[in-house]
């Protein structure tokens, strides 16, 4: 046994062993081998070899305030996106996922759709790509800042949960940029029947840019271009990556697609997710923003209030012209000449969820005033979502 002794020489302390020297060699050998493993592992500081060699990020967590869990966040996370044109149900979706003790999606962050437009922008600018390229702001760093910045928002907005969501409608149209991004990201694109979603534009006055309030025409031609950027992507990120959900058939039928919603993103099924109004603004729960246009909708439980009220609201020759205006109501299975068309028949639950809404209107009215949740009738340019 030889014994291990510590020196003090100049103030400084040394470790070292007294035995033969053969002994001290090997130990030695094997100190090296561990600095080595060390290294390789990059828990040592090196100096990069190559000029262009990428600084990973260490990974990075958020500690729960109540369960002081550590909740690890990175790229490689499998992160849900809810994407769609505005006023198309995405908020009830993120509402009903919300619902889920495993899932946090929370309020619109509006930052993460727009600094992706930002960078296709600059993509599209050969200037700005050369100019990019030679100040050394290569792809890699790129998608490593905008991830960060992403990642950041996504993690940091809300309470801390195992499956984090993100619910900014426009994100989808940059989706396969999102993948490169989040290889285990999952996109969930809602739709709904344009000439439904163009009557709660108009009738709701939510200012979207590029889309004129005043003219029905000029809206549903608007929507038809935002939705087939959006299905392009969906369908060149596939089935595995990308699953629509008809906004119909979620207020139809909200068990037989939220069983199927959850299966496909591989979260456990939980009865809270039918439910979401009992979670609203609850720890853990549905957290709503004061200022968000579906905020007092959203309070509801699922129900059928909206699916319809556009028949008969839309100027007759737009009606007559809707075929060739909005080509992509026929793709998505909206019969174009059918006022409306027949979407299906209802779960009891939630005609009976109708039934409470449209009996007890003041009911709602109270509780968006306790949560002090702003109209969408009187909202102010404030508001504006970009399309
Ligand atoms: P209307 O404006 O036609 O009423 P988004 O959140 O994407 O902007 O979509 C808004 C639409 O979702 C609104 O349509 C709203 O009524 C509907 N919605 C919100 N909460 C709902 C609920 N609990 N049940 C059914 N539809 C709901």
């Amino acid at each position: 046994m030889h014994e291990c002794q510590t020196k003090k020489v100049s103030g400084m302390t040394y470790l070292f062993t007294r035995g033969t020297p053969r002994r001290g060699f090997v130990l030695s050998i094997i100190a090296l081998l561990f600095l080595l493993v060390l290294y390789q592992l990059g828990i040592i500081c090196s100096t990069p070899k190559e000029p262009n060699a990428i600084m990973e990020a260490k990974e990075k967590y958020v500690v729960g305030s109540k369960d002081q869990k550590v909740y690890p966040y990175g790229r490689s996370m499998p992160l849900i996106f809810i994407g769609g044109v505005p006023r198309s149900g995405t908020t009830l979706m993120r509402a009903m996922m919300d619902a889920h003790p495993e899932v946090r999606c929370g309020q619109e962050t509006r930052i993460i759709p727009r600094i992706l437009q930002m960078h296709s922008h600059w993509l599209k600018s050969e200037r700005e790509s050369v100019r990019l390229e030679e100040a050394g702001v290569s792809k890699e760093v790129m998608n490593a800042a905008i991830a960060a910045f992403c990642l950041e928002v996504i993690a940091r907005h809300g309470e801390p949960a195992s499956r984090l969501c993100n619910k900014d409608p426009l994100t989808l149209k940059m989706g396969s940029y999102v993948l490169e991004l989040f290889p285990n990201a999952k996109f969930i694109f809602m739709v709904r029947d344009g000439r439904a979603t163009v009557h709660s534009i108009i009738s709701r006055k939510v200012t979207i840019t590029g889309f004129d309030l005043t003219s029905y025409r000029q809206c549903m031609i608007k929507w038809n271009q935002a939705i087939s950027v959006m299905y392009k992507q969906c369908k060149e990120l596939g089935p595995e990556r990308c699953l629509m959900v008809p906004y119909e058939q979620l207020v139809l039928h909200p068990r037989e697609w939220m069983r199927k919603i959850l299966e496909y993103l591989d979260v456990p099924w939980n009865e809270a997710v039918l439910h979401h109004e009992e979670f609203i603004n609850k720890p853990g729960g549905v957290p709503l923003s004061k200022v968000e246009r579906s905020s007092d909708q959203v309070i509801k439980p699922i129900n059928l209030e909206a699916l319809t009220k556009w028949v008969g609201n839309i100027p007759e020759e737009v009606v007559r012209d809707m075929a060739d205006i909005a080509p992509m109501l026929s793709i998505l299975n909206y019969d174009p000449y059918a006022n409306p068309p027949n979407y299906g028949a209802p779960d009891k639950v939630v005609s009976e969820n109708t039934r409470k809404v449209l009996t007890n209107g003041q009911i709602w009215e109270d509780i968006a005033r306790q949560l002090e949740l702003e109209k969408t009738s009187t909202f102010s340019a404030m508001n504006r979502t970009n399309a």
